[in-house]
């Protein structure tokens, strides 16, 4: 048997990292080898497994990350920043699902392509990767049927529609040789006149504690076809991301998407 991917875990205490710590725990594929801490945090120096007699401690630095095969992170940009200092020092690889990125930390990442291996994504679910793989296909194959997106959420939520709703619209649109925004119809109300041909409609359910939920209607004369997807557990995402590091560790520098990762089973 190969030896464990020793991991580095980036926002290790925040509702990711703590879900990536679950199943991490006593999983024999990968080994803990760094969790990572804001500064000021009342984990730093604590062990991670309690009553564990092995490290690591939460950590608020990177002095002591050693021989790391894949950093994951789910922070926030200044630490994301910090952990790409780490990966670009040590060409290790990173997988980040931090969102709320500004354009200078972007462009860094951009350029970080250039000398590691680096996977984003805005949703992390292997479900949601298949879905839109399989819009793509669908959008290209039925040309003429109009494309709805619906999704539902928590009643938290702060932005709408979903950042997925739009990256799936962006596949879609995308492969129906146009872009989003030349594309959507964010908003219908009062007299709208008739459908747009070619526009991708948006429509948002916001209430109780829906993970997330999505829905690409394809619809035809007669006919409508229903791609969905439902999360029950956000630990979705950090399944998704621990598959997503043992994909990338090893690889050459460059962008990778979770859709490589799909690709490699078909
Ligand atoms: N791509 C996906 O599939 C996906 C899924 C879910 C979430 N996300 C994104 O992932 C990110 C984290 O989400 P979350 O729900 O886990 O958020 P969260 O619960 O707020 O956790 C954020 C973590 O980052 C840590 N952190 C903040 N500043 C730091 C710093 N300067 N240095 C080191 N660590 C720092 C926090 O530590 P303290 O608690 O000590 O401050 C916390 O552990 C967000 O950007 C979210 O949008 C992506």
């Amino acid at each position: 048997m190969s030896r464990p991917l020793r991991l580095a875990i980036n926002g290790a205490t925040g509702r990711m990292g703590s879900a990536l710590m679950s199943l991490l725990d006593g999983d024999p594929r990968f080994e803990l080898a760094h969790a990572v801490v804001s500064p000021g945090s009342p984990h730093d120096g604590l062990p991670v497994f309690a009553g564990s007699p092995h490290p690591p401690c939460y950590a608020h630095d990177w002095g002591k990350a050693e021989a790391i095969d894949v950093v994951i992170d789910f922070s926030g940009p200044a630490a994301l920043a910090t952990a790409l200092d780490y990966c670009l020092a040590h060409g290790t690889p990173l997988v980040s699902g931090t969102t709320g990125i500004d354009a200078e930390l972007e462009a860094r990442l951009e350029r970080a392509g250039r000398s590691i291996a680096v996977m984003r994504a805005a949703n992390f679910s292997l479900g949601i990767a298949v879905l839109t793989r399989l819009l793509r296909q669908a959008a290209v194959a039925l040309p003429g049927w109009d494309l709805e997106i619906v999704e539902a959420h928590h009643g938290r939520k702060q932005d709408a529609p979903s950042g997925t709703a739009l990256a799936l619209g962006q596949a879609a649109a995308a492969a129906r040789d146009t872009t989003l925004e030349a594309a959507a119809v964010f908003s219908r109300a009062g007299r709208t006149g008739a459908r747009a041909q070619g526009s991708i409609g948006f429509a948002v359910l916001r209430g109780g504690d829906v993970v997330g939920e999505h829905t690409a209607m394809l619809l035809g004369q007669g006919e409508r076809l229903e791609l969905s997807h439902r999360a029950t557990d956000r630990s979705i995402f950090a399944r998704g991301a621990l598959q997503a590091a043992c994909w990338l560790s090893g690889r050459a520098p460059g962008h990778w998407h979770l859709d490589d990762v799909i690709a490699a089973s078909l």
